[in-house]
């Protein structure tokens, strides 16, 4: 049965960009939801920026520019790097806008009409100098247990110690460096703990992970208190209704915005508001937040919602952080990725694969270990998945008169039946969230796959003049499970799966096309589906990332600035080595002495250091027709675990060698200065044994 599904991500803050968390979030939604739409399914996916709220407004100030002019800037910002990850909002909108406003009010108004706002004083610090009340955030001071400077008016960066502003020693402006006075304001509150009832019985219903309902428990123990939806002028939002001075606080509109945005769709594609957010509403409501923000999705939000007479979420997907190497991404120790630094050095698939191997539905914190994608891309992606096509479609195109065979060979109707007989597992695992489930059931049809062609080996067959009918039905094979796999990927792979529709000449995969096949039909000429990951990448990555870190803490604020300061790094960030002077030309050879040469292309199937060289890898090499040992003097430069399974070059006619620990059948090619050492490798479509000319 077809589901109507309406889905967002959290909508990200205008005063920030876009950076690698953010990204986890986004392409977990974006799996998500391409996969429901291969399924069938009419989903929209919404999208915005969270616009309001006193950072913005000081921001905009410090830029000397209009906040409407900076939210502006930011949303073309977030919107081109959210692209570059292939995330498919069906509209990427933003808080300031007149929808969320009239939601925003009216959803006020109603809660104000059920007895739900009250009014009171509260007392808070105040900068006479800026002439505002100043957010926790903004007021600085002494640490009032370990007396460290310069901290935060709500926690201690060194001691970790939490108080009040007022605890502060000494405080002052976060702002403009005055001394903050104390003075009372009337604030509107949500009266929040009459909804207790409800809240309870919505968070056990099945609404948001068991994980999370556990920690809500506590905090209904707790008993919830009112909260606080009011800020006073200066602010940059929505008025009040009915007051001249009061806004409405950032968290109040900003899942409002889910609405705005959604009736701002739905007026340009003709659908009809009250079907999607009405108390009748048969739809689906889908948030996709982090463990953070849970308070506000879990309790707020749909006791607005009910309150003022709309539908509730129907599921809370909640995720946990994402870590760089094991630790929180920080500016000031270089590990801050944003989303712009990546797209710059890498592939975003490279990532969406990583993130989606990684996720289930728990809240775990997730790791982005930089040695582990590496590895994990370049063995399963490149390794697996993409070598399928590119060492079996040349065959067809060269050999096979450029069409698939009209019949496959018995033993792989069965090896394509398992394939199929998978799909419900894997779409089980992608509908609950258990996405690296899925990853690992399709890279186990991945390793049948490939033993299927190492038990061929088409390479083979295809020196075989008697057997290119066989060459046909086993290549035919091999790119119908491709095209299975490449299935079960696209939610993950969207854009190496439009590539490979055009490579086999397919109409857009969907989940129906699992029971179509390829059998005799033209196939394109292969064209690069995936590079894989090399170290330098990341290398540069990380230098980039850190240089640019350097260069913010260099024109770091003065502690009365506005924005909360890094704090200094802990240790100086890696610069790049001045590059050597590079050597001179060798003398000129002819092309008869270059031919001599016997370069080919070799597969290292085994890497092993050896305790007692220091320098040394042995690497077994497999050039399709034998095998060659060879030791490398790179073990300064890759692990074991980085070599293994990957394409390098090598000269195959160079003397054997005796060496100490056995005899050297060749040499491979690496380039180096004397700053690092990188291997030779052609580019994916290579395989063992071809030479190089
Ligand atoms: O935590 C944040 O980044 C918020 N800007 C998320 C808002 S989500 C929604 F409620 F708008
Ligand atoms: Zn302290």
């Amino acid at each position: 049965m077809s589901r109507q599904i309406l889905v967002t991500s959290a909508l990200p803050y205008a005063n920030g960009s876009i950076h690698l968390g953010h990204m986890l979030e986004h392409v977990q939604t974006d799996i998500w939801v391409r996969f429901q739409r291969m399924r069938g399914h009419e989903v929209y996916y919404v999208c915005a920026d969270d616009t309001h709220g006193a950072p913005v407004m000081l921001a905009a100030e410090k830029a000397a520019i209009s906040p409407e002019t900076l939210i502006e800037r930011s949303r073309n910002e977030h919107l081109r790097d959210f692209q570059g990850f292939d995330i498919s909002y069906d509209l990427y909108y933003s808080t300031h806008t007149e929808e969320t406003r009239q939601f925003a009010e009216q959803i006020y108004l109603r809660l104000k009409d059920a007895g739900l706002i009250s009014v009171r004083p509260v007392e808070q610090f105040y900068d006479p100098k800026r002439e505002m009340f100043l957010a926790d955030r903004f007021v600085k001071g002494e640490c009032p247990r370990c007396h460290a400077k310069d901290q935060y008016g709500d926690s201690c960066e060194v001691c970790g110690a939490t108080y009040a502003p007022t605890e502060l020693i000494a405080p002052y402006s976060a702002v403009t460096g005055a001394t903050p006075e104390r003075r009372s304001s009337d604030h509107h509150f949500f009266r929040l703990g009459e909804c207790s009832s409800f809240l309870q019985a919505w968070t056990r219903s099945g609404t948001i992970p068991p994980a999370a309902a556990n920690k809500m428990g506590e905090w209904f123990e707790a008993g919830l208190s009112d909260w606080d939806i009011s800020r006073d002028k200066p602010y940059f939002g929505f008025a009040i209704p009915g007051t001249t001075d009061k806004y409405f606080y950032v968290w109040l509109d900003a899942p409002v915005g889910y609405m705005g945005s959604f009736q701002h769709l739905a007026q340009r594609e003709g659908l009809a508001f009250d079907d999607w957010w009405g108390v009748d509403s048969t739809a689906e409501l889908h948030h996709f937040i982090g463990k953070d923000i849970l308070y506000f999705h879990s309790l707020f939000w749909p006791a607005m919602l009910a309150r003022a007479g709309y539908r509730t979420p129907t599921q809370l997907h909640v995720h946990g952080f994402l870590t760089v190497n094991g630790a929180k991404m920080s500016k000031s120790r270089g590990s801050f990725i944003t989303a712009a630094d990546y797209l710059a050095h890498l592939s975003p698939e490279h990532l969406r694969y990583y993130y989606a191997a990684k996720l289930n539905a728990g809240l775990d914190d997730i790791d982005l270990n930089l040695e582990d994608f590496t590895a994990r891309v370049n063995s399963d992606l490149v390794g697996k998945y993409v070598n399928l096509a590119s060492r079996t479609a040349g065959f067809i195109r060269k050999r096979c008169g450029g069409r698939t065979a009209r019949a496959l060979p018995p033993a792989a109707e069965a090896l394509v039946a398992q394939f199929r007989s998978q799909a419900d597992t894997i779409a089980q695992a992608y509908e609950n969230g258990e996405y690296s489930r899925a990853m690992r059931e399709i890279m186990a049809l991945a390793d049948l796959a490939n033993q299927y062609v190492d038990g061929n080996k088409p390479w083979e067959i295809a020196r075989d003049a008697a057997r290119q009918e066989e060459l046909h039905t086993v290549c035919t094979a091999c790119l119908e499970l491709f095209r299975l796999l490449t299935l079960y990927l696209k939610p993950v792979l969207p854009a190496v799966a439009t590539k490979v529709e055009a490579l086999l000449g397919v109409p857009a995969l969907t989940w129906e096309a699992l029971d179509a096949t390829l059998l005799d039909q033209p196939i394109a000429d292969y064209q690069h589906l995936m590079q894989r990951i090399e170290p330098i990448q990341v290398q540069a990555l990380l230098t980039a990332v850190a240089a640019g870190a350097a260069a913010a803490l260099a024109a770091a604020p003065t502690p009365a600035a506005a924005t909360p300061a890094a704090t200094p790094p802990k240790a100086p960030p890696p610069v790049a080595e001045t590059p050597k002077a590079p050597p001179p030309i060798a003398e000129t050879i002819g092309i008869d002495d270059f031919s001599r040469i016997d370069l080919r292309v070799a597969r290292i199937v085994k890497a092993e250091a050896m305790p007692e060289a220091d320098k040394l890898l042995r690497l077994t090499l497999d050039l399709g027709f034998e095998t060659r040992q060879v030791f490398a003097g790179i073990k300064s430069a890759y692990t074991p675990e980085q070599l293994e399974g990957r394409l390098t070059v090598m000269v195959a006619n160079l003397a054997p060698r005796k060496m100490r620990f056995g005899e050297s059948q060749g040499m491979v090619l690496a380039a180096g200065d004397g700053n690092g050492l990188f291997i030779l490798s052609p580019d994916s479509g290579a395989t063992p044994g071809m030479r190089i000319k």
